[in-house]
């Protein structure tokens, strides 16, 4: 059974979708800690509600050291790190510990719309403000490089010349909380590997 920590900065509604694939047995994993950078999260309230341990390593307080403190208290304990609406960059150490296990959901079509400083309502904006008329979201693993890593799963969803940043935004939430699940799945499953660089399922 796949272990599992999932860090979030915010309302945690893809970790809502981690722990109820958790629940219904189509991840065969457990969610052994949430981790959040800020207290203010609804998230923790979620993991709480689910009985899951909980951890604040508060950004302002830990700063750069913000990463030696998530990987002291997940190395050993778990297998897999989600980032699920994570903003903190993870560097250093915690990258080679868990080389090729730690994976994010990013709201657009990596490689576009993507990057240092493109997160949240930022990367919706910017795709309506582009006129492209797909979007999407994609889950990948985690790297030296923002955004960088090898891609696993990718969903579209259109974009419509009405939409705004927050109805796309909504529109595009409702695939992550399929494509996360389902990575995490594939993972708990040992179906993936990264060859060449590239994330194959087999
Ligand atoms: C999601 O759009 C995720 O892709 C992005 O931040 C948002 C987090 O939403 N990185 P939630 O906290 O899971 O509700």
């Amino acid at each position: 059974m796949l272990k599992i920590a999932v860090l979030i900065s915010g309302g945690g509604s893809n970790l809502q979708s981690i722990i109820d694939n958790v629940n219904s047995g189509k991840i065969n994993g457990n969610i052994e800690m949430v981790i959040s950078d800020s207290e203010n999260a609804y998230g923790i309230e979620r993991a709480k509600q689910f009985h899951i341990k909980t951890y604040v390593i508060n950004k302002n307080k830990y700063g750069k050291n913000i990463c030696d403190e998530i990987l002291k208290i997940t190395k050993g304990n778990v297998d897999l790190i989600v980032l699920a609406g994570f903003l903190s960059i993870l560097k250093g150490d915690i990258l080679k510990e868990f080389k090729n296990r730690i994976i994010n959901i990013h709201p657009s079509l990596i490689p576009s719309f993507c990057g240092k400083g493109m997160y949240g309502i930022k990367v919706h904006e910017a795709v309506i403000e582009s006129g492209v008329k797909v979007s999407g979201c994609t889950v990948h693993f985690v790297n030296e490089k923002i955004d960088h890593g090898a891609i696993l799963l990718q969903e579209v969803v259109p974009v419509y010349f009405e939409d705004t940043k927050e109805s796309l935004q909504k529109r595009v939430l409702e695939k992550e909380h399929i494509l996360l699940p389902k990575a995490i799945s594939l993972i708990s499953e040992g179906r993936v590997k990264i060859v060449h660089g590239h994330g194959k399922i087999d």
